[in-house]
């Protein structure tokens, strides 16, 4: 269906107007999932949740609708879900996504969960650093679960895209939103000197997969950034290089915590024992691949 985009609402071919009930049925039938095409109908609406549920029966607007189309024709046309919608959910976050960043992972949250542990043992005021931050997930839900205001907390990338999009996010974060500073360059480089040695927490989910993995999903290697996802020295390079620095950058009894690649627990751990580490664990995912490694600074 081509519609004229203007706020009137949508007619039918007998001149009725389309309810979100109607739409919600004949995306489900477009696109094969009941669960999909009421987050697509959800976006297109600006309802979700409870409130889509009361809205069923109200009429869409030929606004609405275009969107709505534009949004089936890219899923169907392969496009990840997430950057169709343009936000995906993060813990208690609901985030703005596209492909200037990599969409964030369920095993990311659990990352998250670390952190907070690793924090627990430091007193305010917390100092942390989320270095390849992306749509900022991680650094954000530091500050909007653990905020107060004696925290910093710092989002770095080397992608000025990719910090676009964080800090778009970090305005929808509320008051937490005090609390983050975002900050351009690799790796460490992008801090100011006067953090070093300042710092409590360093984490990062830099990218650890190894250039021409085959084993990547066509969907990824085909619409996410590659500077997101792709490493040298089988997707280790990225990690060592903010292993070789972190100490400089903590407080004694600081934490380093990394997402690493299933597979990579015994040699990412071995980094950060050969970099002076101590107390050093891999963590496991839900599916019981190693999936984080954390190292204290003496
Ligand atoms: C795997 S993504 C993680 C994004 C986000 N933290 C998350 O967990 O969803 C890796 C991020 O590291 C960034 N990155 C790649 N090389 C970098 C570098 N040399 N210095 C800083 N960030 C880098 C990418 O732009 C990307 O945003």
């Amino acid at each position: 269906m081509t519609v004229p985009v203007n706020d009137e609402d949508i007619q039918d071919m007998d001149g009725d107007t389309v309810d979100w009930r109607t739409l919600w049925t004949e995306t489900e039938r477009r696109v094969g999932d009941r669960v999909i095409a009421r987050w697509i109908c959800e976006t297109a609406s600006g309802a979700d949740g409870q409130e889509f549920l009361e809205c069923l029966d109200d009429p869409a607007t030929q606004r609405m609708v275009a969107h709505l189309d534009s949004m089936v024709a890219r899923y169907l046309d392969g496009e990840p879900l997430q950057y169709v919608l343009g936000h995906w959910a993060f813990r208690h976050l609901e985030v703005m996504v596209d492909p200037r960043v990599l969409i964030p992972r369920p095993e990311t949250e659990l990352l998250v969960d670390h952190a907070i542990a690793a924090l627990a043992r430091h007193d305010r005021p917390l100092r942390v650093a989320d270095l390849g931050t992306g749509s900022g997930v991680i650094g954000l839900s530091l500050a909007m679960e653990l905020w107060h205001d004696a925290m910093e907390v710092w989002l770095t990338d080397v992608s000025t895209d990719a910090l676009d999009v964080a800090r778009a996010n970090t305005a929808g974060l509320g008051r937490a939103a005090s609390a983050v500073r975002i900050a351009e360059g690799s790796w460490f480089e992008a801090l100011p000197p006067v953090l070093e040695g300042r710092l409590h927490l360093v984490v990062s989910n830099p990218p650890y997969i190894g250039a021409g993995d085959v084993a990547v999903e066509p969907i990824v290697h085909g619409h996410e950034p590659h500077l997101a996802l792709y490493a040298d020295h089988d997707g280790l390079a990225h990690a060592m290089s903010i292993v070789a620095d972190a100490s400089r950058w903590l407080v004694p009894g600081g934490v380093l915590l990394l997402e690493i690649g299933a597979g990579q627990g015994s040699a990412v751990a071995a980094l950060l024992r050969d970099a002076g580490f101590h107390d050093v664990q891999v963590h496991r995912d839900l599916a019981g691949h190693d999936r984080f490694v954390q190292g204290t600074r003496p």
